[in-house]
């Protein structure tokens, strides 16, 4: 159920038809359903029950303001990764007292201006970045609340560049040191030690391994206590993936059933960072059908949108479904296989591969299914293209939350160099 669905044989976005905001804002653009975000974000919480948790939504998955408010709306927090990300969180409407600061990278001048804002936590990744926090913190002289991010060396069995828990990967402090940071950071006037944190990887299909991890986490919790260091927080990151293809990813129900047999009777308090379950089947990119070539031994189908505007096959042969947002009249269309591809001048730009499809013809429209994250976000302007707009639809109404940038828009803030201003010869 994700509220995009055919009426009379047309495709809605809630109860708006995609032919009008196509007509309305031209293609490609991303459209995002208010009912599927409410439906994803209250089946997650439900799934926790009366466990004691805040939901902090992963704003890389999709950072497009009015699907943050949204979900700020219903009570989530927001886990950020950049100032960027923060500001925009705030931006958005999500308090400071729910926001966590996590990533591997974080500058001195990011960490400054997150404890300026006051946020609830930051996951610290490095015994380096625990220092300069600290030192930051004790100028300020109020103390870092923090989270230590371990890395559990857990095979998350994920696409390799979206897996994050093995010791090879640049995230989490080394799961055999990890006890000594703890007590390190413990004794460190600056830093209020309030947990500990994990994420494996995304679009995980399989439980064992988040129950894997989590119960390491629960045996460190343990082996603090015992030294005398008391935790009040457990933070599990995201991951839980969603049916993109052929991928069964589990329901949220048993990734709550594993939180609680693992960490459920720890008496922490516990933070969650899912960012795609809560926003992949929300939202679509709608394109349009630019003309079908037939080639030497394929037919392609070649759309206005992009791999600039949907990275996600060209960088990790992900699958996304593709429909007619007009359906044939007739059912008996012949089952041809065609390639949908976008304009951009590489082989990787294509979408599906021998996929069967109805009849198409310039001027067709077609949506790219379940690509409400890390869609939009991780959109570019190669080729000379503007990025791509976005559109958040609510019953019958609909708003552009991102406009398309006009030509001079997509120029502003460029120049040629000081010496370069005479005529050019
Ligand atoms: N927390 C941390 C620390 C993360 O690094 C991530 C994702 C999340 C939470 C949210 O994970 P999710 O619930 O969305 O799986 N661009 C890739 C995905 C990159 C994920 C990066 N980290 C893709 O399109 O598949």
């Amino acid at each position: 159920m994700n509220h995009f669905d055919y009426h009379e044989g047309r495709l809605f976005a809630e109860d708006v038809p995609l032919t009008r905001i196509a007509e309305g804002v031209g293609t490609p653009v991303y459209v995002y359903a208010t009912a599927t975000l409410e439906r994803h974000y209250r089946v997650f919480c439900d799934a926790l029950g009366d466990l004691p948790a805040t939901v902090c939504y992963a704003l890389k998955a999709n950072g497009n303001l009015g699907v943050v408010r949204t979900l700020a709306d219903l009570g989530a927090g927001a886990d950020v990764v950049s100032e960027g990300e923060l500001r925009r969180a705030l931006a958005a409407g999500v308090p400071a007292g729910r926001i966590v600061f996590s990533g591997v990278g974080k500058t001195a001048r990011e960490l400054t201006f997150a404890l300026d804002q006051g946020v609830r936590q930051i996951n610290v990744e490095s015994e380096e970045e625990l220092l300069t926090l600290d030192a930051l913190a004790r100028e300020r002289g109020v103390p870092a609340p923090v989270a230590i991010r371990v890395n559990p060396d857990v095979d998350a069995g994920t696409h390799d560049k979206i897996t994050t828990g093995l010791k090879e990967n640049k995230f989490g402090i080394e799961w055999t040191g990890a006890h000594t940071v703890f007590h390190r950071a413990a004794a460190l006037e600056g830093i209020r030690l309030m947990g500990a944190a994990v994420h494996i990887g995304s679009q995980l299909t399989d439980l064992d391994p988040f129950r894997t991890a989590f119960t390491r986490l629960r045996d460190l919790v343990l082996m603090l206590r015992a030294d005398g260091i008391h935790l009040e927080t457990l933070d599990l990151g995201g991951g839980l993936g969603v049916p993109y293809g052929d991928d069964v990813p589990p329901l949220p129900n048993a990734y709550g059933a594993v939180v609680r047999e693992t960490v459920g009777d720890l008496g922490l308090h516990l933070i969650f960072e899912p960012g795609r379950v809560l926003t992949a089947n929300a939202g679509l990119l709608l394109t349009r059908v630019v003309r079908v070539k037939e080639g030497a031994t394929r037919s392609f189908v070649v759309v206005d949108a992009g791999m600039n505007d949907l990275v996600r096959p060209a960088l990790y042969d992900a699958t996304h479904g593709v429909r007619p947002v007009v359906q044939p009249v007739e059912d008996g269309y012949p089952a041809l296989a065609k390639d949908v591809v976008g304009p951009i001048c590489e082989t990787g730009d294509t979408f599906a591969t021998q996929r069967v499809l109805p009849p198409l013809a310039a001027g067709d429209l077609l949506t790219l299914d379940t690509a409400g994250a890390y869609g939009a976000v991780m959109a570019n302007s190669y080729n000379g293209r503007p990025l791509v707009p976005e559109v958040l639809v609510n019953g019958d109404a609909w708003a552009v939350t991102r406009d398309r940038p006009d030509w001079d828009a997509m120029l502003a803030g460029e120049h040629v160099a000081t010496w370069q201003t005479g005529p050019s010869e």
